[in-house]
């Protein structure tokens, strides 16, 4: 597929044929290229959790998701869009939660070619470690459309960091960022705020000095 195609057609996906697994190798391939990420300091502070059996995927559902007690009704249309949401989303055949190591950018970085022996955190501009995982799903999700797969990257609500830290054995210095669900895609619910739109350029570009159509500076031109 060309690049352009898969930019464009990347959506997040929300439901995914339950009986057709993604073969191995394309989730070698979606691994191969999630490695390809840019790092800060090539410090590759990540780590990918993948889950392809049915009892570790429901496990991760059950583990990431906020509980609601059985046969009792959504208490609101919040609820109810979830409970939607989950349905179709517990379809996914593979689950990838990529993790980033905070650890790993303080050592490299306090190596002597850096010099920030004191590990300070402050020194960051943002942190680092975060983005560059954030690189690495966003990788992932491109090569699911460029193989002709679904594929929607979403969070793990802080509070059920805890549980699925315990559920899967996580060590304390990886931190989920979100979580990718991947499979064959199915009709699926459009998010709600996809009828947002999309932001135009004149709206989030700024050329030369930060000035927007507002700008007394503009008036007239
Ligand atoms: C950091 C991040 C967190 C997101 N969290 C969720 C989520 O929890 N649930 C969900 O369904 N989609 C989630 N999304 C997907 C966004 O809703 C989606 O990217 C946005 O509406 C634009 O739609 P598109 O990606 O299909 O073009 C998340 C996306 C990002 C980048």
């Amino acid at each position: 597929m060309e690049f352009v195609d898969v930019v464009r057609r990347r959506r997040m996906v929300r439901d995914y044929d339950p009986h057709r697994p993604v073969p191995p190798e394309v989730i070698d391939r979606l691994m191969e290229h999630a490695i390809r990420a840019p790092s800060a300091g090539f410090s590759q502070g990540w780590a990918f959790l993948v889950l392809t059996e049915q009892a570790d995927r429901e496990l991760f559902w059950s583990a990431s998701t906020p509980e609601r007690p059985v046969g009792e009704p959504p208490a609101s249309a919040a609820e109810e869009g979830q409970s939607k949401w989950l349905a179709g989303m517990r379809h996914a055949p593979l689950i990838i939660v990529p993790l980033s190591h905070r650890d790993a950018y303080l050592d490299r970085y306090a190596e002597p070619d850096k010099g920030w022996t004191d590990r300070d955190e402050a020194r960051w501009p943002v942190p680092y470690w975060h983005i560059d995982t954030g690189f690495a799903a966003l990788l992932i999700l491109l090569t699911a459309v460029d193989e002709g797969l679904g594929a929607c990257f979403f969070g793990i609500p802080p509070e059920r960091t805890g549980a699925f830290r315990v559920a899967f054995d996580v060590p304390d210095p990886y931190t989920p960022v979100g979580a990718i669900t991947v499979g064959y895609r199915a009709p699926d619910l459009r998010s709600p705020s996809s009828r947002r739109g999309r932001r135009p350029q004149e709206q989030v570009v700024h050329w030369g000095r930060w000035r927007t159509e507002a700008d007394p500076a503009l008036a007239g031109s």
